[in-house]
């Protein structure tokens, strides 16, 4: 059976890619990449700074003068950005609405997909991102695009916040989506498009678990294949 294969899944925000891509990589017990993290840590570090972040030249040497660890525990992974664990800091609303801004610069996808390749060179890899399987690991052995509305996308954050005992409000929800769907699919380097090769599954009226079911068997049929 070939176990060293590369599961890339990609889709707009909140189409539930980062929820079913940690359930299938503990499923094959492969390791889980968010690379939006990744994005969301640096834009953290650009906020705190004295820099501007439509400024491609000086984000990219921000960029480069930092380090982001993706570490693997039991029950979650953890965002190490230069040694300090800021997991929950880049999910917050300042993060979430200034990182496709951060995330339009040549400069800073060249340097975080050469970094992101690193992390898939063993394989055995769940990657979820926006071009994994368009620019990061374009010969993925498995590409998922996963789409649902916005207001379903919408009212799943919605649901999350509130449960999470965060403000929330749906509209503004469904503005920021947009928004930021806008800017990740309109941008010129590596913009958010689905691969020609890629199983688009429409999760609008699916649940966590069927998702992953289905994505789990294409690994499987794909295993198979090759056995
Ligand atoms: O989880 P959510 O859908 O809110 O976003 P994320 O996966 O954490 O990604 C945050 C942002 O990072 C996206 O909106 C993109 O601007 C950027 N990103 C990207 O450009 N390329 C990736 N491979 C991953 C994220
Ligand atoms: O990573 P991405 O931004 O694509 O989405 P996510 O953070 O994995 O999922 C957003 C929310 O939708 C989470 O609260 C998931 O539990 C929920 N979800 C869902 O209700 N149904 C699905 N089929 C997938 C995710």
């Amino acid at each position: 059976m070939n176990n060293h294969i590369a599961i890339a899944i990609d889709g707009p925000a909140a189409a539930g890619k980062s929820t079913v891509a940690k359930i299938v990589a503990h499923k094959l017990s492969y390791i889980y990449i968010d690379t939006g993290a990744m994005y969301r840590a640096l834009t953290y570090k650009v906020l705190q700074e004295d820099v501007t972040l439509e400024d491609e030249c000086a984000v990219g040497h921000v960029l480069h003068n930092t380090s982001i660890e993706l570490v693997h525990g039991d029950q979650d992974q953890k965002i190490l950005l230069d040694g300090r664990d800021v997991s929950m800091e880049i999910r917050g609303e300042q993060v979430t609405n200034h990182v496709s801004i951060v995330a339009k610069h040549r400069n800073v996808r060249e340097e975080m997909v050469n970094r992101q390749r690193q992390l898939a060179k063993q394989r055995r890899v769940v990657m979820d991102g926006r071009d994994i399987g368009t620019h990061v690991i374009p010969d993925a052995e498995v590409k998922i695009f996963l789409i649902a509305s916005v207001q379903e996308r919408a009212e799943r954050r919605h649901k999350e916040n509130t449960v999470k005992g965060f403000p929330s409000n749906l509209e503004k929800l469904k503005e920021d989506i947009r928004k930021r769907d806008k800017i990740d699919s309109e941008r010129e380097v590596s913009p958010l498009v689905k691969a020609t090769d890629a199983i688009e599954i429409d999760t609008t009226s699916l649940s966590i678990e069927e998702v992953a079911n289905e994505i789990l068997q294409v690994v499987y049929d794909i295993q198979g294949k090759e056995e």
